[in-house]
């Protein structure tokens, strides 16, 4: 059940597709109150109780312990120190001794959540705006898997999570310096020449006419056209990045229209709003005005009609590298401090007064956008910016083939974006801990309803290692999104680059044999509100060690995966909620498996070997591996599983064609049944047990 409770004057967010109506009095499981910094929601937190939601966001699956915000950021350092990344995902979730509920803050703005930081004790979430609406989640008495229930509801309230082409599901390469045809061709020809499978090249800003949107450098790339039909021809599509700041140049295109239509940013006086980013001077597109998404979204079929399948959205928090403003602000204290370096203090107020350029609170409260008829200042609607960006793209799309599904993610997001694309976790670094915290953000971000993501593979800045790589690639193999990317002068980090590039590509072979499984698994997931990815409290809540496990996680209906994410480790420890089959993979090929008790267990792994557990009476599917997605086919599956004598097995599979935005379950999905007697059914598909234990 989900009742929604109104605070003053909502600004509409789109990020709910059910329209309820606003309920009288207050909700039961919080306190309500006012204080000078905004609405405060408040609840207690007894030793027992789990939080869990927030999507993109720092720390463990449980979030309990910490202060969060809400404020979309451009922040390369994803430390222990930081409350914000680059999206906000308002969707709380409890777990306590006695109830369960679940929160959704509809606030665009900023909003602080203290979970037992200022107190241990007290959940305490302070809502800066003005007016806003809350969701409240209360799972059926009788429900079993209340923490799952309640995210399908929610879902339910925010509509059909974004389905990507099949081939999104590929392996992707990407890096910030690909300048040139030649480079990706090099790229296209790296992984070819290797049998490394490659689906797409994301292009970086450096394929753009010196950072202008929707031009390419006609030096660099003089056919890309011919380029993208060339690397299509060999099964690679071309992946360029859309910034959200428009490049300020008299006579480019979309600044010229953009300024003649009104299209951009404005201050209070009415003037542009004027900033920096990577083209250097910018504008900055209102998104919040459908007239300016569709006008940005229709330059989308430029790339489009040069052969480009897929986007991705960045700088959209939006990222500011300063504006003229803050340059006077910076140097006005670089004056007053000229001479005048005496205290202990000066140097860092110099420095600090420089560092303060980038994303500056200043800055985003000096401009304004167009909500409906009201103007609003950009910080009361900041966490949107990105989100819009991401729709006015999808209604690009749309309008150009509506019938094909195009890839597309985004680095900002809030809800509502999950209909229109997937994303990426941003600047990460090549450090093992972010191993570990792009797992314990995957479930958070499918319980915000987006399904297709992943963190840049082997890390963007810092350079990485082998080992470091082939772990993360051994994450990868399961996020939806599987993209390599790093930064410009960091190590090179494409696969064929590293001695070890045979075991990676054994890595990567696993997983197209598993694409049928995990594209059926994401597909189910979309269609029927579900988790991809779960935390193991969802699945096994009368289980006190897996609620707390903060390192494995259930994955479909099937599976749970434990990677490594420590240097030298030669193993790690696994804890199974119930009886398991380990499948410890060294390529699709290569595997052995050995059937486990449910408890605790030491796994020793060789780098090059990594694990997958089926639930014991559940089977999954593994083909033949390819490299390339169109080539893996569901026409010989072989079954790894672990049933009982005589015991009978079923598999909602799913399978379409992978291109079409019209997707339906009923036509989808078919039954795949096994009984230990050896007969197999899967309406036309062969099938080869020889993966079944009994
Ligand atoms: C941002 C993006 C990163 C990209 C870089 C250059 O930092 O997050 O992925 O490589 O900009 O475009």
């Amino acid at each position: 059940m989900i009742r929604r409770y109104t605070y003053g004057t909502p600004l509409p967010t789109d990020a709910v597709v059910k329209q309820l109506n606003t309920e009288p009095g207050a909700p039961d499981c919080l306190t309500v109150s006012k204080s000078t910094d905004g609405t405060v929601l408040s609840f207690p937190l007894p030793e027992e109780a789990m939080l869990f939601g927030l999507g993109e966001q720092l720390h463990g699956i449980n979030k309990r312990g910490h202060l969060y915000r809400s404020w979309n950021s451009d922040d390369p350092q994803h430390t222990e120190s930081k409350s914000s990344l680059y999206a906000s995902h308002n969707l709380l979730l409890y777990a306590g001794p006695e109830r369960s509920f679940g929160l959704f803050v509809d606030d665009p703005g900023e909003v602080i959540w203290d979970l037992g930081y200022t107190r241990m004790d007290a959940a305490v979430i302070t809502v800066a705006g003005g007016g806003f609406d809350l969701y409240v989640i209360t799972p059926e008495e009788n429900e079993d898997r209340q923490l799952t229930a309640m995210c399908r509801e929610f879902r339910g309230l925010i509509g059909r999570s974004y389905v990507p082409p099949r081939w999104a599901m590929g392996y992707l390469q990407s890096r910030w310096g690909y300048a040139s045809e030649e480079d990706l061709v090099t790229v296209a020809r790296g992984h070819r020449d290797k049998h490394i499978p490659l689906d797409g090249i994301c292009m970086d800003i450096d394929y753009m006419e010196r950072f202008k949107d929707f031009t390419w450098n006609r030096e660099a790339f003089p056919d890309l056209p011919g380029l993208c039909e060339c690397l299509k021809a060999q099964h690679i599509r071309v992946i360029p990045i859309i910034d959200a700041g428009v490049k300020a140049e008299e006579g480019y295109d979309v600044f010229d229209e953009g300024e003649e239509k009104g299209f951009f940013c404005k201050r209070e006086d009415g003037k542009d709003f004027v900033t920096a980013v990577w083209p250097g001077e910018s504008r900055l597109p209102d998104f919040f005005r459908p007239e300016v998404r569709a006008w940005f979204g229709e330059k989308y079929h430029r790339l489009l009609d040069a052969g480009a399948e897929g986007f991705w959205n960045d700088m959209n928090e939006p990222a500011l590298f300063y504006t003229p403003e803050g340059l006077r602000r910076a140097y006005e204290t670089a004056d007053a401090l000229r001479g005048a370096l005496t205290e202990y203090d000066s140097s860092f107020k110099l420095s600090g007064a420089f560092n303060a350029l980038a994303n500056n609170p200043e800055d985003y409260r000096s401009f304004y956008h167009t909500v409906g008829d009201r103007t609003v200042r950009h910080d009361r609607v900041h966490n949107l910016y990105g989100a819009l960006m991401t729709k006015a793209a999808a209604e690009g799309f749309a309008a150009y083939r509506a019938e094909k599904r195009y890839l597309l993610f985004s680095r900002s997001s809030y809800i509502g974006a999950h209909r229109c694309g997937g994303i990426w976790m941003g600047d990460n670094c090549s450090w093992w801990s972010h191993i570990l915290l792009h797992l314990k953000m995957l479930p958070s971000l499918n319980m915000a309803g987006f399904l297709y993501c992943g963190a840049d593979l082997g890390g963007f800045t810092a350079n990485t290692t082998e080992d470091l790589l082939e772990r993360w690639l051994q994450l990868g193999v399961f996020t939806p999104l599987m993209r390599n990317h790093s930064a410009q002068h960091t190590r090179e980090q494409e696969i064929y680059r590293f001695s070890i590039w045979e075991m990676m590509r054994g890595t990567l072979s696993v997983r197209y044999a598993l694409i049928p499984y995990l594209y059926s698994e994401l597909m189910l997931s979309a269609l029927t509100d579900g988790l991809y990815f779960r935390p193991l409290a969802f699945d096994f809540p009368e289980d006190r060690t897996a609620c707390h496990v903060e390192d494995q996680l259930m994955l479909g209906t099937q599976c749970m995966i434990a990677p490594v994410y420590e240097q030298n480790a030669v193993g790690r420890h696994v804890y199974l909620p119930c009886d398991m089959l380990m499948v410890r993979f060294r390529t699709a090929e290569d595997y052995d498996m050995e059937p486990m008790a449910q408890g605790h267990h030491w796994i020793e792994l060789k780098l090059n070997e990594f694990l997958l557990f089926i639930k014991r009476g559940c089977f999954i599917p593994l083909a033949r591996p390819a490299e390339y997605t169109e080539a893996v086919t569901t026409e010989r599956l072989r079954l790894l599983g672990w049933l009982n004598p005589g015991e009978k097995s079923t598999l909602r599979f799913y399978e379409d064609d992978g291109v079409t935005t019209q997707v339906s379950l009923r036509e989808g999905v078919r039954d795949i049944a096994v009984d230990t007697g050896g007969a197999v059914q899967c309406d036309g598909s062969v099938c080869d047990t020889a993966g079944l234990v009994r």
